[in-house]
């Protein structure tokens, strides 16, 4: 039985500046696996279910969609509403038969009543600042057309004309999505066919 739906207060907001920046007893984390206890995972799951209705019924079970655990999870709480969220998962990927590192970033999320606040910037920016401290060759999210512009406000670069390959239940498939890539180690993508070298995230 899905856990019991929690309530959600209003968002807070700030005397005069009530457009862009987070409000009053918002909380930035970034949390490891064993950083995120049952009541936590629970509120996070029920964000991500609110966020992406087509899978609820797989976020109100597990956070690891597509089996991608988490590396770090970065959320923003408003007491013990997580407004926003994303994952970074640790991936090995090829280009050709060159090996990557990459953090990829997934389920990227703020639920509606805080939209249009720019808090995806916020979780953005927090994660590719961890994500320095780590040995990663860049990062790299999938999207679609309407949102790329955030990540691109971001720091994040579009990948055009490329072949991305993933696996799934043992067969080879070509990713579809818009591809964007955050320099780290490396300034520029490589070039050749990339393979996910396992599922998408
Ligand atoms: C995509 C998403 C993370 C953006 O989060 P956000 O923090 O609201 O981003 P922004 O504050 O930059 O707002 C984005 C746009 O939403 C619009 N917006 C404004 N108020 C809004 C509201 N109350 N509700 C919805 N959208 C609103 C604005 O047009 C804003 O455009 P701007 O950049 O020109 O200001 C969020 O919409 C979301 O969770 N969507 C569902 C899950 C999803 O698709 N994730 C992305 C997977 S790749």
């Amino acid at each position: 039985m899905p856990p019991p739906k929690v309530q959600i207060p209003s968002p807070d907001r700030e005397e005069g500046d009530e457009n862009r920046k987070p409000g009053k007893n918002m909380k930035l984390q970034i949390l490891k696996e064993n950083q995120i206890d049952e009541t936590l995972d629970t509120a996070i799951k029920q964000s991500l279910a609110r966020c992406f209705p087509d899978i609820e019924d797989i976020f109100l079970q597990t956070r690891a969609y597509r089996n991608n655990v988490s590396l770090y999870t970065v959320i923003l709480q408003q007491k013990d509403i997580v407004c926003a969220h994303l994952a970074v998962v640790e991936r090995t990927i090829t280009a050709g038969s060159d090996k990557y590192l990459v953090a990829g970033v997934a389920n990227v999320c703020v639920l509606p009543e805080y939209r249009g606040k720019g808090f995806s910037d916020k979780i953005l920016q927090a994660a590719a600042e961890e994500a320095k401290k780590y040995d990663f060759d860049f990062g790299l999210l999938f999207t679609n057309k309407k949102i790329k512009y955030i990540y691109a406000r971001n720091g994040w670069r579009e990948i055009q004309g490329q072949k991305f390959l993933c696996t799934d239940e043992g067969k080879k498939l070509e990713v579809s999505s818009a591809k964007m890539y955050y320099p780290l180690k490396c300034e520029n993508f490589p070039s050749g066919i990339i393979d996910l070298q396992g599922k998408g995230w």
